[in-house]
């Protein structure tokens, strides 16, 4: 334990997490081979820009649904961009590595059994190049003491160097849903270390539930974060991706209609369109949309259903102005207790049905769910006689 201690304060010396911040993680940054890729230079800018900014008060967020390309375009700007002082990480799929997962990343060496020669190695021996750490066993702590560990090297790194590093953190919503109250956690340090300009954090999240859980159901929004929000292709750029992938142009154009530039849905009706090439268009058509909505739009219906009358009314309220405040919803279903609503509202958004934008509306969660639900949920309320 004494030696833990001793040990822990050591911190100051990582030069390793230093050295990882200086040389960037650019060229390590793998991106997706894709057969065909899509360039989206606004949107390439807008995030390099978030990400170069040399002196940052505020942290940022890349925000979209799920399947828009987040993870894709940021992948592609660390890459393509010169990378000093950025290191870009990605929160496993087993989330509850993610502190040890992160240290390791950046670059700091962690030792599950300390002893009295990785005491003497890095205190004597090599003070400048080692320093062990030891994780506590509470998670939301050993992620705290990861990033603050990272932002102590920030602060000589901008000493240095004139400029903040910056540390994008993607797959949040992963975090949001392992350990919600650990993301909100994240969120204070992001903004504690935005104030001291020691170290700035970009969260990249496909997740509905992100915005209120940053921002609060109030409309006291924080200016501590900069948002930029990463949602479907052009119409244009979605055409183009299907017929470049062989989709016939009457059927890339009717997928479109009904899809909009959602890209993992391009994706599937591009994989529907080539298994199936000997149908005729309209019946490749009806099977695209119909493989689609099994995926895609089912979830949110059935978490319609089984949530009754209070969500077909909101269904309703936003069916007429496609986006809403959560207190706009209460005050037209104001027979009803706002708890309720809002737990009703929560597993539509969890069901992929609607989702939050980043000023705190809620929206549908893509056109398909929008196209869908007119005539689906439509005939739902005929047969209900809701
Ligand atoms: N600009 C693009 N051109 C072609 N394919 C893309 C493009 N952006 C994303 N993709 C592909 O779409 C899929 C979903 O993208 P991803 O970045 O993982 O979405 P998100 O992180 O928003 O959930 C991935 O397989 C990715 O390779
Ligand atoms: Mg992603």
């Amino acid at each position: 334990m004494l030696f833990g201690i001793a040990i822990y304060q050591s911190y100051t010396k990582d030069s390793s997490i230093y050295s990882t911040f200086k040389k960037g993680s650019g060229e390590t940054t793998e991106i997706r081979s894709e057969e065909v890729i899509i360039q989206r230079p606004e949107e390439q800018e807008n995030i390099r820009q978030l990400i170069s900014r040399e002196d940052p008060t505020q942290f940022g967020i890349i925000l979209g649904p799920s399947g828009t390309g987040k993870t894709y375009l940021t992948r592609q700007v660390c890459r393509d961009s010169p990378s000093f002082g950025v290191v870009y990480y990605e929160i496993p799929g087993a989330p509850a590595s993610f502190p040890e997962d992160l240290a390791r990343e950046v670059g700091m060496k962690l030792s599950s059994s300390l002893n009295f020669v990785d005491v003497l190695v890095s205190k004597f021996v090599s003070p400048e190049s080692v320093s062990y750490h030891k994780l506590p066993n509470d998670y939301t702590q050993s992620m705290e003491i990861v990033i603050n560990t990272i932002s102590k090297t920030g602060k000589r790194f901008k000493k240095n160097f004139g400029r903040t590093p910056c540390l994008i953190i993607d797959g949040v919503d992963l975090l949001v849903k392992f350990d919600a109250k650990a993301f909100v956690r994240l969120v204070d340090l992001a903004k504690i270390h935005a104030n001291a300009g020691d170290l700035c954090l970009i969260l990249v999240s496909s997740e509905g539930h992100v915005m209120p859980l940053i921002f609060g159901d109030t409309s006291s929004r924080t200016r501590m974060a900069l948002v930029i929000e990463i949602l479907d292709f052009t119409d244009e750029d979605a055409l183009k991706y299907l017929t470049s992938k062989s989709v016939p142009t009457k059927v890339a154009k009717d997928v479109v209609e009904c899809a909009g530039g959602r890209v993992i849905f391009l994706m599937k009706a591009a994989e529907v369109a080539k298994k199936f090439s000997q149908l005729s268009e309209d019946k490749l058509i009806q099977m695209i949309k119909n493989e689609l909505e099994d995926l895609y739009v089912e979830p949110g219906l059935l978490s319609v259903q089984m949530n009754g009358v209070l969500a077909k009314d909101i269904v309703r309220v936003l069916l007429k102005s496609d986006k809403l405040k959560m207190r706009n919803i209460s005050e037209i279903l104001k027979d009803v207790e706002e708890a309720k609503v809002k737990n009703v509202v929560s597993s539509l958004v969890k069901a992929n049905l609607l989702r939050y934008d980043s000023n705190g509306y809620l929206r549908w969660h893509s056109k398909l769910c929008r196209f869908s639900e007119i005539w689906r949920v439509g005939r739902c309320f005929q047969l209900f006689e809701l």
